[in-house]
């Protein structure tokens, strides 16, 4: 495939394709010059009109490591700003040859279009989704799934090690394009998936989703049913900018009946670890010292592992161009 806009229909060998060409990133930037000649002469161009931190920096340097070129835009200092369209945007970025497009947007489907009217145009530009709206965010699952597979088995990651482990995915899955990413590959695994959180965040709704997904998901109201046993724990920042009043629950009383402390963990497995995408509203969704707790807190794992599974979506789509 020459984009990646969401995770619904990767099929088990894009995964595993996906999971050991991360693996053999992940060996190259643990060596002294961590860099490769494989994108040079071709231009990434992220597009970010959505605030981020990680997902941007990380596929910057990603396709610095592959000695890509990198084009940085920001909405709120771009020509946007004067009433550019979304789609005159991206055609003036593909102008000065642009290669692969990282588009991160605030409203879902905004990659997807952008796609369609790059196909349209009859390039081969990749297009890659870095978030949308309450859509999807694959490279975020696809980070958690290379962390989660290597912790298993460091040197043959693959989707096949999670089968009949049991994930426990707590927050706000309601905004949370993170979970429907995260819902569609661990399923595909064979893993047990546990979704929990409050109703207003986990509305019945949701319900019909989970129809369409072929693999085995669970919807609680409650954590406990979904903590008991298990062997890695996501927890999903509070989107608060996504909410209306209505919805926004007392940050105190979230933690109290939804927060991810020590003592919560006590009923997974003993060798439980907590994952977070980030931004993390310490104290909230999960308690500060457990964030920080080297024996069960994957957070900075998940950000390393970050730079070689985007190094990866950039080879295969560079590669997918030949
Ligand atoms: N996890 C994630 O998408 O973080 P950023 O918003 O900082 O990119």
């Amino acid at each position: 495939r020459h984009h990646v806009l969401s995770l619904a229909d990767f099929t088990p060998e894009e995964y595993n394709t996906v999971l050991q060409t991360a693996a053999s990133f992940r060996e190259v930037l643990s060596r002294r010059t961590k860099k490769v000649p494989t994108l040079q002469g071709q231009v990434v161009a992220n597009l970010f009109f959505e605030p981020s931190t990680r997902t941007r920096s990380s596929f910057e340097l990603a396709a610095k490591r592959l000695s890509a070129d990198t084009l940085n835009f920001a909405a709120s200092t771009s020509s946007l700003t004067k009433g550019e369209t979304i789609l005159d945007t991206a055609k003036t970025y593909l102008a000065m040859g642009t290669d692969m497009m990282v588009i991160r947007h605030r409203e879902a489907g905004v990659p997807q279009a952008i796609a369609s009217e790059m196909d349209r145009l009859g390039v081969r530009v990749g297009v890659l989704n870095a978030g949308d709206g309450q859509h999807e965010h694959p490279s975020q699952a696809l980070l958690d799934l290379f962390t989660i597979c290597t912790l298993i088995d460091p040197d043959r990651p693959r989707l096949e090690l999670l089968k009949d482990k049991k994930i426990a995915i707590v927050g706000d899955i309601l905004h949370s394009r993170v979970a429907r990413s995260n819902i569609w590959s661990l399923t595909a695994s064979g893993a047990e998936v546990h979704l929990a959180a409050p109703p207003t965040l986990l509305p019945q709704l949701f319900a019909e989703f989970v129809t369409d997904t072929p693999g085995k998901l669970f919807l609680h109201w409650q954590v406990e049913p979904a903590l008991q046993d298990a062997d890695f724990v996501m927890t999903l920042r509070l989107q608060k900018e996504r909410m209306t009043q209505y919805l926004l629950p007392s940050l105190r009383e979230y933690h109290q009946h939804f927060g991810i402390t020590r003592n919560r963990l006590r009923i997974c497995q003993s060798d439980v670890k907590v994952l977070h995408p980030g931004p993390v509203n310490r104290g909230v969704e999960i308690s500060s010292d457990l964030m920080d707790d080297p024996q069960f807190s994957l957070i900075q794992t998940q950000v390393t592992s970050g730079v070689a599974v985007r190094m990866a979506l950039l080879y295969l789509m560079g590669s997918s161009k030949a």
